[in-house]
């Protein structure tokens, strides 16, 4: 695979979103953990076609996120920028002002995608269900004011998206949860499809611990590319948005040469014998 020319992530597929816009399905995922890089951005942008790219207040890399897009030439419409409301900033005000320093941050007008980063609302006093309604309601202004083209959250299980469906008028457009070979929740991917709510899936390569299973490798050996891509085109081919992480230019440059290649439908299911629960990131499932 590494050799061969695959198309540009540029002119990858995309996902549509209920609302009619279309995320690409493959993005940069950034991140406080394991550092970050500007130079692996700005070859993202410029040498790989990356045109979307994940980040969050949490992550603390937005300023210098919006100076390597500037840098990078890449006209702001051609790029898909998702960041988080981080719960601290959780409440109707807060979650406003938090979008718009957001925005300011990374220098931008709007954001394609700005997400609840987690369900749990960290405030005391006050239930979570019902403080994710008031932050909501400003996550919807945000979104009817055109600060947001698309809103979403993260992290959220299938009772929280329900308590939210009764709570608000906007469906989410994106739930981005925790996948790949070891983690596959597959009962709220297909809660997601039927109420028409994009699945993204992050840490896609279980940062780094799917790299090494036996049957991955095997797999890289028989299509002739690396562990990485097979798991992140295991993720694409089951429709999922994904953001792989790295702060390293040439393994940015493999993670982007997914299109060129296809798994067989044994080896897509074979890899879902590999779900064993674990999470590499958090764990939603006692959040109320
Ligand atoms: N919404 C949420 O709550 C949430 C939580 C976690 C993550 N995320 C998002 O998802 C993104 C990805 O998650 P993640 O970074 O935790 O996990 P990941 O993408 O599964 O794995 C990243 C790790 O794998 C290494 N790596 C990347 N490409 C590689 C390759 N080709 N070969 C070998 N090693 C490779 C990286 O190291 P190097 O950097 O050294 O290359 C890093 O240690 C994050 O950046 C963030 O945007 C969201």
């Amino acid at each position: 695979m590494t050799s061969a020319s695959p198309p540009s992530i540029a002119t990858c597929p995309t996902v549509p979103l209920s609302n009619g816009l279309q995320i690409p399905i493959l993005g940069l995922g950034t991140s406080h953990q394991g550092g970050y890089s500007q130079q692996a951005v700005l070859f993202a942008l410029r040498e790989c076609g990356v045109r979307h790219i994940d980040t969050a207040r949490r992550y603390g890399c937005e300023e210098q996120l919006g100076v390597a897009v500037r840098e990078s030439g890449v006209p702001r419409g051609d790029l898909w920028l998702t960041s988080k409301l981080w719960p601290l900033d959780y409440g109707y005000q807060s979650a406003k002002q938090a979008c718009r320093d957001s925005c300011a941050r990374l220098g931008v007008e709007y954001l394609d995608l700005y997400l609840m980063h987690w369900p749990d609302c960290m405030v005391g006093g006050r239930s979570n269900r019902e403080v994710r309604a008031e932050t909501w309601r400003a996550l919807e202004e945000l979104y009817n004011e055109g600060v947001c083209r698309a809103i979403g959250v993260s992290n959220f299980l299938v009772h929280h998206l329900e308590e939210l469906k009764e709570d608000g008028s906007i469906r989410p457009h994106v739930n981005q949860v925790e996948f790949h070979p070891f983690q596959q929740p597959w009962e709220l991917m297909q809660y997601c499809q039927r109420e028409g709510i994009v699945f993204e899936g992050y840490c896609p390569l279980a940062k780094g611990q799917a790299l090494t299973h036996p049957k991955i490798l095997r797999l890289a050996k028989k299509y002739s590319c690396t562990p990485a891509q097979i798991c992140i085109r295991w993720s694409i081919q089951n429709g999922i948005v994904t953001i792989p992480k790295s702060t390293k230019e040439e393994r940015i440059r493999e993670n982007s040469q997914v299109f060129g290649f296809c798994l067989e439908a044994e080896d897509v299911t074979a890899l879902t014998t590999l779900h064993d629960g674990r999470h590499v990131s958090w764990d939603p499932t006692h959040v109320e």
